[in-house]
């Protein structure tokens, strides 16, 4: 039997809402949360700020080896720190960000230090992890995956709510499409659509659905 902690893998598309039901799963567990986007909007701010052209595939594999990259964790979530600074939701969730993010998760490097970097979280313990792959490259074994659901029209609505100018299709189509490690739904996920039901009662079937 294994002795590695548990790791609730979370997936889903943009503003599926995946965040929103990740962190309250993860405060009613008692686990550490884990958004794995913020690792990869991270990177991206540190390579847009280093005036780093993010259609660049060997521009961009070149300025990210250079970024330290850390993720202490503050009251029971992870956050990311490029060089010493803590980036803020501003910072994490600008325009400019929205925009690059998926050309800079496409190159395969940028992946593979990301996945290093995310799987060497498990020393933290047990931890309830969200984003693109978690259950499919990230944790493959993990008897505990999730993949989080909604409509096209759910989720744009819910990215403008927020006041982001994102284009939710257009980064689900590169994420989609991409060759490394695409989103796809994890062999094993439970799929659970939360464009008709409330937070509270999406959280409550992901916990229904765990055999923790
Ligand atoms: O979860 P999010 O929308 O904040 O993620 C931002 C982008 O990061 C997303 O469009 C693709 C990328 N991403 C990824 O490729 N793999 C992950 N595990 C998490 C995010």
């Amino acid at each position: 039997m294994s002795t590695a902690p548990p790791v609730v893998t979370i997936d889903g598309p943009a503003a599926s809402g995946k965040s929103s039901i990740a962190r309250l799963v993860a405060r009613r567990l008692g686990f550490t949360y884990v958004n794995t986007g913020n690792m990869y909007r991270a990177m991206t701010w540190a390579v847009i700020n280093a005036g780093v052209d993010p259609h660049s595939a060997d521009a961009v594999r070149a300025a990210a080896a250079g970024v330290v990259l850390e993720s202490p964790v503050v009251e029971g979530r992870t956050q990311v720190c490029v060089a010493g600074h803590t980036l803020t939701d501003a910072e994490l969730n600008s325009d400019s960000v929205n925009k690059a993010v998926s050309l800079i998760a496409r190159v395969a490097e940028v992946r593979e230090r990301l996945v290093a970097d995310q799987r060497a979280l498990i020393a933290i313990g047990p931890l309830v992890m969200e984003g693109r792959d978690i259950g499919s490259v990230v944790f493959p074994d993990s008897p505990h995956k999730i993949y989080v659901d909604a409509s096209e029209e759910v989720r744009a609505s819910r990215r403008s709510a927020q006041g982001h100018a994102d284009q939710v299709a257009e980064r689900d189509r590169m994420d989609k499409q991409r060759k490394a490690s695409p989103l796809v739904i994890p062999e094993g996920a439970k799929v659970i659509d939360n464009s008709h039901i409330t937070l509270e009662q999406a959280v409550e079937q992901v916990i229904a659905a765990l055999k923790l």
